[in-house]
């Protein structure tokens, strides 16, 4: 842990800033697909980040969870046309006038954004036995989700923007980034960080 990671970290108590500053991240963060500007992202604040993610909790402290920055454009592009496949195929699902407005919405930024985000779920990383996940196998799923979250939050606290792409094929994922077979799960969080954004609660009230 860095210097500024253990500054942020601080002791027990929170001043009334910080409260009122937790709320604020809480209730304002958004899921962003647009105003991406293409600057890339300091390491500094991405590491941040990341660590933030790193201390969600987790089913028997298994964390599952691990994070691939995708800048490759190349890659990208893959990403991408794996998306338009699949919304082209969840289109196809709605009818008339719901489909032109499903088609006209922006649900991802893969290629605007600087850096992608892939979470995926190491569904054996500790191995068959995990404390607390017996009777409910999917505990690490929503670990990793947890894992999500934090970093969703974190990043609206360093004012990046910050969508989940779930409109992907899982096994088209995988086999663009070449996850290994262990990989049980292959969460398609490509996240879209990006700056030049303002929160705007119920922007995305489209649902
Ligand atoms: C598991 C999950 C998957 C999502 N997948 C997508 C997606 O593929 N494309 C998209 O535009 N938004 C996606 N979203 C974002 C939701 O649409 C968004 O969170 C919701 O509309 C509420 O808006 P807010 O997050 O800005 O409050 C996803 C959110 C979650 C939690």
């Amino acid at each position: 842990m860095t210097e500024s990671h253990a500054a942020i970290q601080g002791d027990d108590a929170l001043t009334e800033a910080d409260r009122l500053g937790l709320y604020r991240v809480l209730l304002s963060r958004r899921d962003v697909r647009g105003q991406f500007l293409p600057d890339p992202i300091a390491d500094a604040v991405l590491a941040r980040i990341l660590v933030a993610a790193h201390h969600a909790p987790s089913v028997g402290f298994m964390q599952p969870w691990s994070f691939i920055l995708v800048r490759s454009p190349e890659v990208r592009t893959r990403i991408k046309q794996a998306f338009t496949q699949a919304n082209d195929e969840a289109a196809a699902l709605f009818k008339g006038d719901s489909q032109a407005t499903y088609r006209s919405l922006k649900l991802e930024g893969i290629l605007e954004s600087p850096v992608n985000i892939c979470v995926t779920c190491d569904r054996d990383r500790a191995g068959p036995v995990v404390l607390g996940r017996t009777h409910i196998p999917t505990m690490d799923l929503y670990s990793t989700v947890c894992a999500v979250e934090n970093l969703w939050l974190a990043a609206r606290a360093e004012g990046l923007g910050l969508g989940w792409v779930s409109i992907i094929s899982e096994p088209a994922l995988k086999d663009i980034l070449g996850l290994p077979d262990n990989v049980a799960w292959a969460r398609s969080a490509i996240s879209s960080p990006s700056r030049n954004w303002k929160p705007k609660a119920g922007a995305n009230a489209w649902i």
